[in-house]
């Protein structure tokens, strides 16, 4: 597989879009009737006996909530094992959790969200500046995957570096508002901290060594780190398309500020979709596919999706911890054993991702078919 040049056709902006006033959405982000939300829970609404009831509306359900000042050490060595345990737990039932007390400054969350909106809410001249192209997707963009004739997903973006140092390069950040690239800047700092926390927590869990994920990952200097902002303008059908279709997220981690004010994202348990409620000032964790293939599916990726509504719209920072980009990931050792051999034959990142960059978002389809192609013995 290659990195494409160019986009197959001219590209949409969604919020442009939006904005026009439309009220029926064009055919391209009308989805097959099995990939939109009322038909979300087929397995309820099919069962006549159940049809009448609410059964499938999850009102109650929520992704575990971890509270890290446990972990810090607040409480004590009891109280510490006991959350461990928790995020340890979270993991292999969700692959989805929120945090509390993470140690990233409220503020500093509220005015990243804030810029980043206000970024979007700029004229369209201003965020062309940045378009895209699917070679690196580093800046404005509308659309993941280089299909020609594809069903487009009802978002738009802005993609950017914060690490390696070699890809880092701040004249690819927006320039305006002039406060984006220090808030910016600040937030990855940040942000990259409770990442290397995280996976710290994720390795001891793992029965590894606390640095096993961290180096598996080529190290602090070395790691990738991006960050993808999401845009999902208001939707006059939202029931017709999806703000971001189904996948697993390709990379290490995912560390997401959600939007304050609007619901959207939704997570896969089993045949149900549930909806995230975000907790205030949390961060919403979950695994990613190389965090699989690392465990040895200990901790597995798990497929999410966003939805879209009528009144309106939602931002969302989704932080990307990332292996670097030429390091083979495989199951680490200590996790394959007789009983179970590894799962995963080695791949480098940058060969993984190619593949949502050039079919789109499909669900867990790449971590399966890496699967399915190891023969193990
Ligand atoms: C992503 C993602 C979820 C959201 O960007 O990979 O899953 O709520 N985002 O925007
Ligand atoms: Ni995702």
């Amino acid at each position: 597989m290659m990195a494409c040049q160019q986009w197959p056709e001219p590209v949409i902006r969604v919020q442009a879009l939006a904005e026009s006033g439309l009220t029926t959405i064009p055919d391209r982000f009308i989805k097959p009737k099995s990939q939109r939300v009322t038909n979300n829970n087929t397995s309820h609404a099919s069962n006549p006996n159940l049809a009448n009831f609410h059964t499938h509306d999850h009102d109650n359900i929520n992704i575990p909530v971890i509270d890290m000042k446990y972990i810090y050490g607040g409480g004590g060595e009891g109280w510490r094992e006991e959350a461990l345990r928790s995020v340890a737990e979270a993991c292999k039932e969700w692959g989805f959790f929120q945090v509390v007390n993470h140690g990233v400054s409220h503020e500093l969350m509220k005015s990243a969200r804030e810029v980043w909106r206000e970024f979007f809410h700029q004229p369209l001249e201003v965020k062309e500046e940045y378009a895209n192209s699917p070679l690196t997707y580093e800046g404005y963009g509308s659309r993941l995957g280089v299909k020609k004739g594809a069903i487009l997903d009802w978002s738009d973006y802005f993609f950017l570096h914060y690490m390696p140092c070699s890809l880092r390069d701040q004249a690819k950040w927006p320039a305006l508002p002039t406060s984006l690239r220090k808030i910016i800047a600040e937030y990855g700092e940040e942000v990259v901290k409770l990442g290397g926390r995280m996976l710290e927590i994720l390795s001891i869990n793992l029965g590894l060594r606390e640095d096993f994920l961290l180096n598996a990952f080529g190290g602090e200097k070395d790691l990738g780190a991006c960050l993808r902002v999401n845009f999902y303008p208001k939707c006059p059908q939202p029931d017709l398309t999806m703000g971001l279709s189904s996948h697993s997220d390709p990379g290490g981690m995912t560390i997401l500020l959600p939007d304050e004010n609007v619901s959207g994202l939704q997570v896969r348990k089993g045949d149900d979709w549930i909806t995230v409620k975000p907790v205030p000032n949390a961060f919403i964790i979950n695994m990613g596919d190389q965090i699989q293939v690392l465990s040895n599916a200990i901790y597995k990726s798990i497929e999410h999706r966003v939805i879209v509504n009528s009144n309106k719209d939602r931002v969302s920072l989704a932080f990307f911890y990332n292996p670097r980009s030429d390091i083979l990931i495989q199951p680490a050792e200590e996790l394959v054993t007789k009983d179970r051999p590894a799962l995963y034959s080695p791949m480098t990142f940058d060969e993984y991702r190619l593949f949502i960059r050039t079919k789109g978002p499909s669900g867990k389809a790449q971590v399966e078919s890496l699967a399915s192609k190891c023969d193990s013995n």
